[in-house]
């Protein structure tokens, strides 16, 4: 036990420096570039002390990795006539409904995603659409259901328009001689809008690489197709203390593939949490967000960062929704099994609400 401890204690111990210099560095740009009101900074500044702290819990081995959490730049236009506890509480606010106020690191609008995977019957899709009719979601919110592909015709047929769908994955190319395939153009041509590359199961049981599934969303996109990217670790790679390391390994395949993210929403699904009723927790989630839009930030463009949404996917339920959903760089949720209960996928849906603050 003390010795797995020390052992990972002194594999943090190199990208913990790096992890200060970074802290260094991208505190001295928020201060040059970032800064235009002083009380800003005071909040970033109590930010940052919460982050280092926490930082040495990780160092005492109290956390098994280090923290961003604290680091998210606040917006730009975050009111300075507002008092500071409900700018922090920014941390959950939206933008839209609070003039100015949010506590979303990026700007885009709250995305829930359903995966019905390889479930359901006529029957059961039948009902499951009819609950989906009669709920009650929140406007601002993008919500996409992605059934089997033999079932979207018959869910776009009976589906309200509110609701759009996703495939849950597309051929590389234009159709033809592909057995057992099917286009992206087809999709377009069944009134689909979105398409699910770079799944845990597509790359763990069907053994897709990211040069292959890069290529993949990159020829949906050129067909119109807007695609839910999917990333994230093994429960191995996690415990190696290798999750930032696959998962910008994954996000590298989409980025040296596609030319444009406007019509890219990404997924980070810990593959440990996928089925499996072990959710991530809301801080652990966090953490990887925060370094995904970070990673955006460097290697795509800071616009690009903040427009992406970064959805969490790995058990999200009814009950656990909520607490994830306050999470400044959680933009939204791709459910699977729960995305099979109308009900319980309108609340989370509906969990977009806790990003504004109690009026
Ligand atoms: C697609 O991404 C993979 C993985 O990063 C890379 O090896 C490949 O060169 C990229 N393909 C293109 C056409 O850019
Ligand atoms: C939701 O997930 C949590 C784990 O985060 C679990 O404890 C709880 O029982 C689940 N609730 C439902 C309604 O499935
Ligand atoms: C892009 O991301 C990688 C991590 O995958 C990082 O090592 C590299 O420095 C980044 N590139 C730039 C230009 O920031
Ligand atoms: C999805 O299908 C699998 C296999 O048929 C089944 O075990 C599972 O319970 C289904 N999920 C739900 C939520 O119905």
């Amino acid at each position: 036990m003390q010795k797995a401890q020390a052992k990972r204690n002194r594999c943090w111990s190199i990208p913990r420096i790096f992890f200060f210099l970074w802290v260094g560095g991208a505190d001295l740009f928020i201060r040059i570039f970032a800064l235009n009101s002083s009380s800003d900074y005071e909040l970033r500044r109590s930010n940052r002390r919460r982050a280092t702290t926490m930082s040495m819990a990780s160092a005492h081995g109290k956390l098994a990795y280090p923290q961003f959490s604290g680091l998210r730049r606040t917006s730009a236009c975050v009111s300075n006539s507002q008092p500071l506890f409900l700018r922090r509480a920014g941390a959950a606010a939206s933008r839209r409904s609070f003039g100015g106020i949010f506590a979303m690191a990026g700007t885009g609008k709250f995305f829930v995603g359903g995966n019905w995977k390889c479930n359901g019957t006529k029957d059961s899709i039948s009902k499951l659409v009819a609950d989906l009719n009669s709920a009650t979601l929140e406007n601002d919110v993008d919500v996409v259901v992605a059934p089997p592909f033999i079932y979207i015709d018959q869910v776009k047929r009976s589906l309200v328009d509110r609701i759009e769908i996703s495939a849950q994955n597309s051929w590389i190319g234009k159709g033809g001689a592909f057995t057992g395939e099917i286009s992206a153009e087809q999709l377009i041509d069944i009134g689909c809008k979105w398409v699910i590359h770079g799944h845990s199961e597509r790359r763990h049981i069907i053994g897709e690489d990211d040069q292959f599934i890069g290529k993949k969303a990159a020829y949906a996109l050129s067909q119109n197709l807007k695609v839910i990217a999917c990333i994230g670790e093994k429960l191995d790679e996690r415990e190696a203390g290798k999750t930032f390391d696959v998962c910008f390994q994954q996000l590298k395949g989409f980025a040296d593939n596609v030319s444009s993210w406007t019509n890219i929403v990404i997924a980070y699904e810990p593959v440990w949490a996928i089925g499996t009723g072990k959710v991530a927790t809301p801080e652990q989630a966090q953490e990887v967000h925060a370094a995904v839009r970070d990673w955006l930030k460097k290697n795509v463009s800071a616009e690009v960062a903040s427009e992406t949404r970064i959805i969490y996917g790995g058990s999200v339920n009814g009950s656990n929704c909520a607490d994830l959903a306050k999470k400044e760089d959680i933009d939204g949720f791709l459910v699977g099994g729960a995305s099979l209960k109308g009900p319980e996928f309108a609340v989370i849906v509906n969990s977009a609400t806790e990003k504004k603050v109690a009026a």
